[in-house]
């Protein structure tokens, strides 16, 4: 499947302010909370649901449930905490794991350094968490480290994302389901996405 960019008015909003070099910490954290909803909003179209009979005030009826059980978010840090707010709010009851992984600075290779994930994890559709998408590196690694876990259903929700870094994760993956905000022009030679945000991390967590 080809990356979904969202393409709505409201994100392309959002995406203006959190682009912003002007925005602060306190902003920018609240942002890419928000956007994140939207990204889970997207990515869950195609959830199935539960058959369940309840009663309105006014009379019984039936309706669709979601298995909450069935899910499993999977934040890249650090950058990827900062979406967990937004999207634990659409599924509370989803379980977490993290994956620690920074991107060297010289040779631009992820470097892995943390993995704990919810026991049963190859039972659950994993989304993955991390608002940029770049090389593609990390991503590929966290892909990578969920499915030998047995991870069947993976999908991967970013802020922006880079067209080099999609084609090689595309590629690799092409099982694996990517919602974005916005696709961008391209990689600078810092590897750094243009027009892009800078640095979520630091921006998500005042570090600079
Ligand atoms: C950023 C970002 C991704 C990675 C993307 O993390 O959050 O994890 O870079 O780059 P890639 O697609 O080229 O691999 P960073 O290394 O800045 O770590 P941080 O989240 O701790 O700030
Ligand atoms: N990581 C970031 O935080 N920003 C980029 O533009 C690329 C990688």
């Amino acid at each position: 499947m080809k990356a979904k960019e969202l393409n709505h008015p409201l994100i392309t909003h959002k995406l203006s302010i959190l682009r912003d070099k002007k925005t602060g910490t306190k902003e920018f954290r609240e942002l890419i909370g928000e956007i994140a909803m939207f990204l889970c909003y997207e990515a869950m179209k195609d959830s199935k649901l539960n058959t369940v009979t309840i009663e309105t005030p006014i009379t019984k009826m039936e309706t669709g449930r979601l298995d909450e059980d069935k899910y499993a978010f999977v934040p890249i840090l650090r950058a990827g905490m900062g979406m967990l707010d937004g999207v634990i709010k659409v599924i509370p009851n989803a379980k977490i794991g993290h994956i620690g992984m920074y991107r060297d600075e010289i040779t631009f290779e992820p470097v892995n350094y943390f993995f704990k994930v919810p026991k049963d994890i190859e039972k659950r559709e994993v989304i993955i968490l991390d608002p940029m998408l770049a090389t593609g590196g990390s991503a590929i690694d966290a892909i990578e480290l969920l499915k030998s876990k047995g991870v069947k259903k993976i999908k991967f929700l970013c802020i922006i994302a880079a067209p080099e870094g999609l084609k090689v994760v595309e590629e690799k993956y092409p099982d694996v389901e990517i919602y974005c905000g916005s696709i961008d022009d391209h990689l600078n030679e810092n590897k750094y996405i243009v027009p892009g945000l800078g640095d979520a991390g630091d921006r998500i967590f005042g570090t600079k």
